[in-house]
């Protein structure tokens, strides 16, 4: 006879709650009307409000007027327009691997699902028993690497606590150290949550230690466009890698770049040495990523599509996500200059010598515990702040804080 009191579950424990939703909780519930988060994932403009971008709203428009569309699926690999697209968007125009045919891309659910179907693809098809993450990292990459059923996940050194800058000989020193042909994620541009990028030198040498130990990058691209503002500079070292005749697989997303989070449009591609194997990528990455979800989405696509495919609308575009790393800049700078002239202990250049859209503020728990129990002020324990949060109207506010926490706890912990 069934039991209508067990549950076949019973005893499944309630997870721990991650640290990054707890604080949105915390601040949802928070009825201070100064209260203020500086830790979300999504860019914010000049008013703290979410950013449309008008060339997103004008071709969703046309898109509803066009009476041709249709909701039919996608092939499995997604819409070519897109892939082959945001491809040259990342290689360049001038690609000798796309015109010798050696890369091979499909569409992705965005940034985090090209990471993930780049990690099962690896696990099924590339020798390594070890992957490599920098540390600090994305907060999803060492879940989607354990997902893909990598079992020894290690870091590398890469922020240095003591400049707030990178620790260049510690990351080369331990990709030096790693076994023969690992697989390594490396971030393309606009680390997450550094905001330290390589120098040009630094990046010659992490490609030099790369080839020299055969390793396998996985580039993370969520934010090609943010961290100077120019999406060639942005993409330099992926293009050096190419270059170089290295095979890698890179995951873009275009949540950021085009305010599209909720849409999931990304795109995942393949560079490699034979014109063969990027061939035969299409059927075994489709082998995989069909029992998951079957075919991915068309409406964020169609958009993203349609922009990089028409050279005014590109145009437009590329001066709205100009306007939105301009805006992170301003950000950076109000908030160091802001600091200095209250006198706030501490060197805060590194605010304005980090990229993209986070900084590691340099802020210790208890400070950032300080800020959020004194001043309704929220960010994670490891001192990210999302730049594009700050803005003329909180920044004396958040300087005040800053201040008060700096100079009321102690900076050893
Ligand atoms: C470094 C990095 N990679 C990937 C992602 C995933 O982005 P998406 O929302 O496109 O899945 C993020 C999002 O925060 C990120 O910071």
């Amino acid at each position: 006879m069934c039991s209508f009191e067990t549950s076949v579950f019973h005893g499944l424990n309630i997870a721990p709650v991650d640290a990054f939703y707890a604080l949105q909780q915390s601040f949802q519930e928070d009825t201070h009307p100064k209260k203020t988060i500086l830790e979300i994932g999504v860019y914010r403009n000049e008013n703290g409000k979410p950013y449309l971008l008008p060339v997103v709203t004008s071709v969703e428009k046309a898109m509803a007027e066009d009476k041709t569309l249709d909701h039919d699926l996608l092939p499995f690999t997604g819409l070519k327009d897109l892939c082959n697209a945001a491809t040259r968007l990342a290689l360049g125009n001038e690609s000798t691997a796309i015109t010798q045919n050696r890369v091979s891309a499909v569409q992705s659910l965005s940034g985090t699902g090209a990471i993930c179907l780049a990690a099962m693809f690896l696990k099924k098809f590339h020798p390594a028993k070890t992957a490599y993450v920098s540390n600090p990292t994305w907060r999803t990459h060492e879940k989607i690497l354990t997902g893909a059923g990598y079992e020894d996940i290690r870091t590398y050194r890469y922020y240095n606590p003591k400049n707030n800058g990178l620790n260049v000989e510690g990351m080369i020193e331990d990709l030096r150290n790693a076994p023969n042909g690992s697989v390594i994620v490396l971030h393309a541009c606009a680390h997450n949550p550094t905001g330290v990028d390589p120098s040009k030198d630094e990046w010659q040498q992490i490609a030099n230690v790369i080839q020299e130990k055969n390793h396998f990058t996985i580039f993370d691209m969520a934010y090609q466009g943010f961290a100077t503002g120019d999406l060639d500079t942005d993409a330099a070292a992926v293009r050096r890698f190419a270059e170089r005749g290295l095979e890698f697989l890179c995951g873009q997303s275009f949540a950021k770049t085009f305010g599209l989070y909720n849409e999931r449009v990304g795109n995942l591609f393949l560079v490699c040495k034979e014109s063969s194997v990027a061939a035969a990528f299409q059927a075994h990455i489709t082998a995989i990523l069909k029992p998951m979800y079957g075919n991915p989405p068309n409406h964020g696509a169609r958009i993203v599509a349609t922009i990089l495919n028409n050279p005014a609308l590109t145009a437009e575009w590329k001066d709205q996500l100009k306007g939105m790393s301009d805006h992170i800049k301003k950000s950076r700078k109000l908030l160091y200059e802001k600091l200095k002239a209250l006198g706030t202990p501490g060197d805060w250049q590194h605010i304005i010598a980090q990229n993209g859209m986070f900084t590691l503020s340099g802020l210790n728990p208890k400070q950032v515990d300080h800020l959020s129990r004194k001043f309704h002020i929220y960010l994670l324990k490891n001192g990210r702040i999302n730049m594009s949060c700050i803005n003329p109207a909180n920044c004396d506010y958040i300087v005040e804080a800053i201040h008060d926490a700096v100079t009321c706890c102690d900076t050893s912990l």
